[in-house]
């Protein structure tokens, strides 16, 4: 696999978690970098438990994966420590000694100021935070007591996995619609979510990474405020069985059917390489807990097909179902 770029296609909530946490085992990821914020919650399936991993890096499925929170992400301290002891990773993760901290004051504006209420913010106070980190006042992990045992250079660390020829996961979070740059502004994250900056965010270089891969969900889901182009009424959503509520905050998420124009124009900023599909089985439940591509049906297969021509990018991943291990991988068509 080498280095792996692993990033959302629209608002967030397409399954990176599940996705991930398949490749860990699969392919023995060595180190994964997470980046961004408490604000995205990634979903993991393993071994009967559902983790909603804010912070922890969804390779810790893989117990020898060296988990790594990069320089450009921000630390909730109290949930990394959450987090860290439910996952039991605490001898094998590290956080960049420059990541910048979130702290209480934070969440407080992000929750009481009406322009963030207005676009409908997760209220963890990721945008007040890295407001104060613009301003260059912001304090550091290096500056935190109870991360002292964790400091540790990310970029230092990625890189000479790299060199060793390791097998890397950059984890990106959301997706590229909620992205500060080129996403539906203001309805929008406090920072870029392109491929481009999760690299950036962990301290690797372009030229280091092998693999972009795009992950897409069969329906597009939103929460929070700003428009969802062919939104179906919750009445609908429910009877498609797309209707889904947050994994972090536990909010309705909006829904609508897949945008093939959206999809290209996500796969070119992020210059995908590769996508995978999530939740093929709500689309067409005769698919569920497929593993090959053959067992799935003629119409989920022209689905897929129709990505690819709309994209240009090969599908080499399809989910099925829940568990880190329902998916269908197609890697070989590479
Ligand atoms: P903030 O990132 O908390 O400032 O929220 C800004 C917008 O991004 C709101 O519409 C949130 O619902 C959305 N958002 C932030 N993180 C996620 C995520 O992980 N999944 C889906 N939406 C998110
Ligand atoms: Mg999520």
């Amino acid at each position: 696999m080498g280095c792996t770029v692993v990033a959302g296609a629209f608002w967030g909530d397409e399954g990176k978690g599940k996705v991930i946490s398949y490749l860990a085992l699969k392919d023995k990821v060595d180190v994964c970098v997470r980046t961004g914020s408490v604000n995205a919650a990634h979903t993991v399936h393993f071994e009967g438990k559902r983790y909603a991993l804010h912070m922890v890096p969804s390779t810790f499925v893989y117990d020898k994966c060296r988990l790594l929170i990069g320089s450009g992400a921000n630390v909730h301290v109290p949930q990394f420590l959450k987090e860290v002891k439910e996952a039991s990773v605490e001898g094998r993760i590290g956080v960049d000694r420059q990541a910048s901290i979130i702290e209480p004051r934070h969440s407080e504006a992000d929750k009481s100021d009406s322009h963030l209420r207005s676009l409908g913010t997760t209220g963890w106070g990721v945008g007040p935070a890295v407001q104060e980190r613009t301003k260059r006042s912001a304090k550091l992990a290096k500056d935190v007591a109870e991360l002292k045992n964790f400091l540790t250079d990310v970029s230092e660390e990625v890189n000479s996995a790299i060199d060793t020829r390791k097998n890397v996961i950059l984890e990106g979070t959301q997706g590229l619609m909620l992205s500060l740059y080129h996403g539906s502004y203001p309805y929008v994250t406090s920072r870029d979510t392109s491929a481009a900056a999760i690299c950036s965010e962990a301290g690797v270089g372009p030229s280091r990474v092998d693999t972009v891969l795009v992950v897409y969900k069969t329906f597009i889901t939103r929460v929070g405020a700003g428009d969802l182009p062919g939104e179906l009424s919750k009445k609908e959503a429910v009877r498609r069985g797309w209707f889904e509520t947050a994994a972090g905050t536990g909010r309705e998420r909006r829904s609508a059917p897949f945008d093939f124009n959206l999809a290209r124009r996500v796969a070119k900023i992020h210059g995908a390489t590769e996508a995978a599909v999530t939740k093929l089985d709500i689309l067409y439940p005769d698919c569920k807990n497929a593993t090959t591509y053959d067992a799935l049906s003629k119409e989920a297969r022209e689905f897929i097909a129709t990505i690819e021509k709309a994209t240009s990018v090969p599908v080499t991943i399809v989910g099925t179902g829940p568990g880190a291990l329902d998916i269908v991988d197609r890697r070989e068509i590479m």
